[in-house]
């Protein structure tokens, strides 16, 4: 409805409207319950593989290390998809080069593990833990796209699943955010 000479605001309304369908979406996840009876023995390797695939429309370096015959692990697949999206996109919007994404299995923890790492400014140390709660951005990241929810919904998804997550500052600089999920005993290898 608007006129031609009005045409060079069209762009920026539908960005802005575009961030906010983004910002509801990231809600609307954040209070999704995901239900348990969408649990299902599903191949870690084949779910990283799916998400990553889809995250090189971003044409950044993504390299992929996965463990071979890893235990299944007992999971929705919606849900957990959502979780390596939340975590690779954090990784290409706040850093530059490539990306690593890895899978193993921690003996320790009778855990899957994944990890996604970048060579980014990480996050200072008083921040690792607060950065999970709703809404809570860092300094570099207010007033840019996203809503501070990336991270409260994976802790909420990998919670629901009895696994851990937590973020860690790596040596060689770089954030490395690292997901444990437990193995069912009778799936264990
Ligand atoms: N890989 C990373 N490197 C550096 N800082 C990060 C990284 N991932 C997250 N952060 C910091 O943690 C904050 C919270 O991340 P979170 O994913 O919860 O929200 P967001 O990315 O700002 O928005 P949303 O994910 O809802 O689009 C970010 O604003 C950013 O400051
Ligand atoms: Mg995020």
């Amino acid at each position: 409805m608007m006129s031609d000479e009005e045409d060079y605001l069209k762009e920026g309304i539908i960005d802005d409207i575009e961030d906010m369908n983004a910002i509801i979406d990231q809600f609307i996840e954040y209070l999704r319950h995901h239900n348990s009876s969408e649990m299902v023995l599903e191949d870690i390797n084949t779910i990283v593989e799916d998400v990553v695939s889809v995250e090189q429309k971003h044409q950044r370096t993504i390299q992929l290390e996965t463990e071979a015959s890893l235990p299944t692990v007992l999971l929705n697949t919606v849900a957990l998809k959502r979780v390596l999206t939340n975590m690779i996109e954090n990784a290409i919007r706040y850093s530059d080069g490539a990306i690593s994404v890895s899978t193993g299995f921690s003996k320790q923890h009778k855990s899957v593990l994944i990890k996604v790492q970048d060579r980014g400014p990480g996050i200072p140390e008083s921040e690792l833990e607060t950065v999970f709660e709703p809404f809570k951005q860092g300094d570099q990241a207010r007033g840019s796209e996203g809503s501070g929810l990336g991270l409260a919904i994976i802790k909420r998804i990998v919670t629901t699943h009895g696994g851990t997550v937590r973020l860690r500052n790596r040596k060689q600089g770089g954030l490395s955010a690292e997901v444990l999920l437990p193995v069912m005993r009778s799936s264990q290898s």
